[in-house]
């Protein structure tokens, strides 16, 4: 292969991330990359075009005035089963799962018609700039393989799993407790770790999971301590409550997956909202981090997560869509939300969450959380090269606002605020 298709050299305005979470910006930028021994391209280069250009002479340089090369976005919680659930209207988590979220979600028993909408919803992450998800299926392992094909396909990083959840269920998500470890075993084996993919072991949530469903969960997560885990927890009061009922040793809801060996590293915990100390404590001592979903906590009426508190303890978090809790795949409208929900005052403090936090919480900060930093969520020497190109001009509101911003936060505030699908003019996958 000739050096040209291996190697590319881009110069734009150029955002990426100090390992600190310090948003770094250069006007005139470079970015280089090149194809490691798997293919994959790779940061190389990074930084302003005048301090690195002289070393890249010899390569054709793709030039994109008036726009900005940005780490591709990391959604740590969605649920690609519910990409036609988005917009659902319910009294709250309880019957929105037993009254949409459940009936369709056994539509995917069958495999041609979970295919449609695996292509539909990888088309649509790219769409919006999302280049890695950590994503739910259904209890269904062949819509969990169909997803993972598509995404190899793609080349994509993707994290997804097969969902447990043998209680609590209507028949046709329902799994079997022993036939549901067997597939998640097998599940490992078949996809995680293959090119750019990684599997989750995905205990829907503690009510709709059997001690016996958990445990067997637990005793996986031990066994492969590189897979995720991806659950929910603390999300609305009513589940809360019936959670406890449900297992009354536990110390707290949360304490519910500690039990079961369900807190580590890797393992994602969406929404985290009915918290006390004691359970971001947990949280940070375990290694554990919050999908912190504010479409769908707002959508849904569950509640504001409590971003102050969670910094006070230490805890981990990113942001996630929770799409189709969630109302949107665009990562604008999360981060947009998440202003909103820092903002919240009466339940919570209430905190301005800075532009640079809210992009890091759904890049970098993200990356971090799965453990992939370096590898996803930025653009450093050395990650993967996974990007978008954003043009600020995409809306004549957005042209005008960006252009009037003085200084990096302005200008990372209008997008957040006024972007969408728009803005993202291409998705660039390593
Ligand atoms: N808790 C259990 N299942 C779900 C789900 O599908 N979405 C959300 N938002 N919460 C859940
Ligand atoms: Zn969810």
């Amino acid at each position: 292969m000739s050096a040209s298709s291996t190697q590319h050299l881009y110069r734009s305005a150029l955002l990426r991330f100090a390992e600190d979470g310090t948003a770094l910006y250069d006007e005139d930028g470079l970015l280089a990359t090149a194809a490691d021994e798997r293919g994959v391209q790779r940061v190389v280069a990074a930084g302003s075009w005048s301090a690195l250009a002289r070393e890249h002479a010899h390569l054709a340089v793709t030039h994109l005035p008036g726009r900005i090369l940005a780490p591709g976005f990391v959604d740590l919680h969605i649920h690609y089963p519910q990409t036609d659930v988005i917009g659902s209207p319910a009294d709250g988590l309880l019957p929105w799962l037993e009254n949409y979220t459940f009936p369709h979600e056994s539509r995917f028993a069958d495999p041609a018609y979970a295919r449609g909408v695996a292509q539909f919803f990888l088309d649509e992450l790219a769409r919006n700039g999302v280049t890695t998800a950590l994503t739910f299926g259904t209890s269904h392992v062949a819509a969990v393989d169909t997803l993972l094909q598509e995404a190899q396909r793609r080349r994509l990083r993707l994290i997804a799993g097969k969902v447990l959840q043998d209680r609590h269920s209507p028949d046709g998500v329902r799994d079997e407790t022993e036939q549901s470890l067997l597939d998640t075993e097998a599940l490992i084996q078949r996809w995680h770790g293959v090119d750019r993919l990684g599997y989750a072991i995905t205990p829907r949530f503690a009510p709709t999971s059997t001690p016996a469903q958990l445990r067997g969960a637990g005793e996986l997560a031990a066994r492969h301590p590189g897979v995720w885990i991806q659950s929910h927890v603390a999300e609305n009061l009513d589940e809360v409550r019936w959670a406890r009922e449900l297992f009354p040793q536990a110390s707290s809801y949360l304490g519910i997956y500690e039990d079961f060996g369900l807190l580590r590293d890797r393992a994602i915990y969406a929404h985290c909202i009915h918290f006390d100390d004691a359970d971001r404590a947990l949280m940070r001592s375990t290694g554990a981090a919050a999908a912190v979903s504010p479409t769908s906590n707002l959508f849904l009426g569950s509640g504001f997560f409590d971003y102050a508190g969670a910094q006070r303890i230490g805890m981990r978090y990113g942001l996630g869509s929770d799409v189709g809790g969630g109302t949107s795949f665009s990562p604008f409208r999360t981060m947009l939300a998440a202003y909103y929900v820092g903002r919240e005052g009466q339940t919570k403090p209430g905190i301005s969450l800075s532009p640079e936090q809210l992009w890091w919480q759904h890049t970098a900060g993200a990356a971090q959380a799965l453990g992939l930093a370096g590898v996803v969520g930025n653009l450093q020497p050395g990650c993967e090269a996974d990007f978008v190109v954003l043009d600020p001009q995409a809306t004549p509101l957005l042209a005008r606002r960006t252009q009037a911003a003085s200084n990096l936060a302005e200008l990372l505030f209008a997008m957040i605020v006024l972007g969408d699908d728009r803005l993202i003019e291409r998705t660039v996958i390593a």
